[in-house]
């Protein structure tokens, strides 16, 4: 009997996974095959395949939550089923995302009331949503004082995350960037307010730049705002993407005024799958109040004879990672969110302190506003390196580290750097054993000689 029969003789069973008539030669990739395949070698085949993948503990650049508690795993698992769009079918999973952007609302000190807002798939859905209200109340405005309404634009600077110019290219809004300067890579409040004019729809405050993990100063940025109302009448709203520092700066800098506390600060986003700590994907949109929400974008679903709100861009979603942003909510606590991001912020001050003893690094940041910090290569040291900072990150690659290394925004782009994020499972322990590599890496390269050091591509990471 051939091989081939006696496997088909035995039957599926009892066939050894690897061993499989499947697994002979390649499975069909970009065609569907005629036939299919037992589960256990299929999940096999995907699974060995994804091993190549970079490890999700040891990716310092994404700023995405690469841990959670198995509780949490077992609620997304019990809810992965559940659509989150269908609040008649499942009223729990919708009040329970109105629970939580009651607790968002309250963190960020929002006017007595109805909280006003929604969960969305990540931080720029939640941006679109609040770039939208800005639009349509700008558009409101405008028409009301008889005035054109055919060109908006929206002010922030150049560091701001690609959402923001999706959302100007996807709603035909003009952005206007303030570009960086000198040692200012992101918004300086005067330079904003020098932007605006009737057209503004908005001034976009981040907390915690993607570039360097800084917060913009939103306070500052509403004060130069309340100058320009003085003077022309425009009264221009702030919304703040806090899709990094919205659930960092309530924990570790609770005195700084940077949310509805401000206010013209009208909305705010959140990624809840960043530091409110669940894994992708899940950001929050919330709004000042009933008012900073024009009722024309919004949707009314009636569930249990309550009135909900629908207001999104996507439509089916799972409600699991809104349930476990709730566990969260829940287990954690205001002061399990609080150590928690102290930790980090413990780990990141650690490391950036370490690096800028080294020697051949110089620290743009330090990790005290969010725990991401960046450094650049010492401009001494540079000159006699045969080395750059992009062949550092490979070779921490080697290790399976993933530090990317990228020029700062324009204006600054011959500064390049390299950037940490520190996350809730990026223990001091492991701190150390980067920093080891890290001491490996530069005195391998100091070794050798006539290497030419690596100038482009970017190894950047939203
Ligand atoms: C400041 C800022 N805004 C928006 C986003 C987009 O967030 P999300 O990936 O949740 O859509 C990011 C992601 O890094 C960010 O850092």
């Amino acid at each position: 009997m051939s091989r081939e029969k006696d496997r088909e003789s035995i039957g599926s069973e009892l066939v050894p996974t690897y061993a499989a008539r499947e697994l002979a030669k390649g499975v069909a990739k970009h065609r569907m095959a005629a036939e299919g395949m037992a589960p256990r070698v299929a999940y096999q085949v995907i699974h060995d395949e994804l091993r190549l993948d970079g490890f999700s503990l040891l990716n310092l650049a994404t700023f995405v939550t690469t841990w959670m508690e198995p509780e949490a795993r077992q609620l997304i698992d019990e809810c992965l089923d559940k659509n989150m769009i269908d609040k008649d079918e499942y009223p729990q999973t919708a009040e329970i995302e109105q629970r939580c952007v009651n607790i968002l609302a309250d963190l960020w000190h929002a006017p007595e009331g109805k909280p006003v807002g929604t969960s969305t798939i990540g931080s720029s859905e939640a941006c679109m949503l609040g770039g939208m209200a800005l639009k349509w109340r700008w558009r409101d405005r405008q028409r009301a004082a008889g005035k054109p309404t055919d060109r908006p634009n929206l002010v922030m600077g150049t560091n701001t995350q690609i959402c923001w110019h999706k959302f100007c290219k996807y709603w035909d809004v003009e952005p206007r960037e303030v570009t960086a300067e000198g040692n200012r890579f992101s918004l300086g409040a005067e330079e904003a307010a020098k932007l605006v004019d009737e057209n503004t729809i908005g001034v976009v405050v981040i907390m915690g730049s993607t570039m360097d993990g800084t917060y913009e100063p939103v306070a500052e940025v509403a004060k130069a705002l309340d100058a320009v109302q003085k003077e022309h009448g425009w009264d221009i709203p702030i919304h703040v993407d806090g899709a990094s520092g919205a659930f960092v700066a309530p924990f570790l800098q609770p005195d700084l005024e940077w949310d509805f506390r401000v206010p013209r600060v009208q909305s705010i986003n959140t990624s809840g799958h960043k530091y409110g700590l669940v894994y992708p994907g899940v950001g929050w949109v919330i709004f000042r109040d009933q008012d900073a929400l024009p009722d024309d974008l919004v949707f009314h679903v009636t569930y249990l004879g309550g009135d909900m709100i629908d207001f999104s861009i996507n439509f089916s979603r799972p409600g699991s990672q809104v349930i476990a942003q709730y566990y969260n909510f829940l287990r954690l606590g205001l002061d399990g969110y609080r150590r928690i991001q102290q930790a980090s912020q413990d780990v990141a001050l650690y490391l950036s302190s370490e690096i800028g003893k080294m020697g051949p690094f110089r620290l743009i940041t330090k990790g005290d506003d969010i725990p991401v910090f960046c450094w650049t290569m010492d401009e001494e040291y540079a000159k006699s390196a045969s080395y750059s900072l992009y062949d550092l990150a490979d070779k921490l690659r080697e290790r399976g580290w993933l530090v990317p290394a990228y020029p700062m925004p324009k204006n600054r782009e011959d500064l390049v750097v390299q950037r940490i994020v520190v996350k809730e499972d990026f223990s001091h322990d492991l701190a150390e054993r980067l920093l080891e590599d890290l001491q490996r890496a530069v005195a391998y390269f100091e070794a050798q000689k006539g290497h030419v050091a690596k100038d482009e591509g970017s190894h950047f990471h939203h």
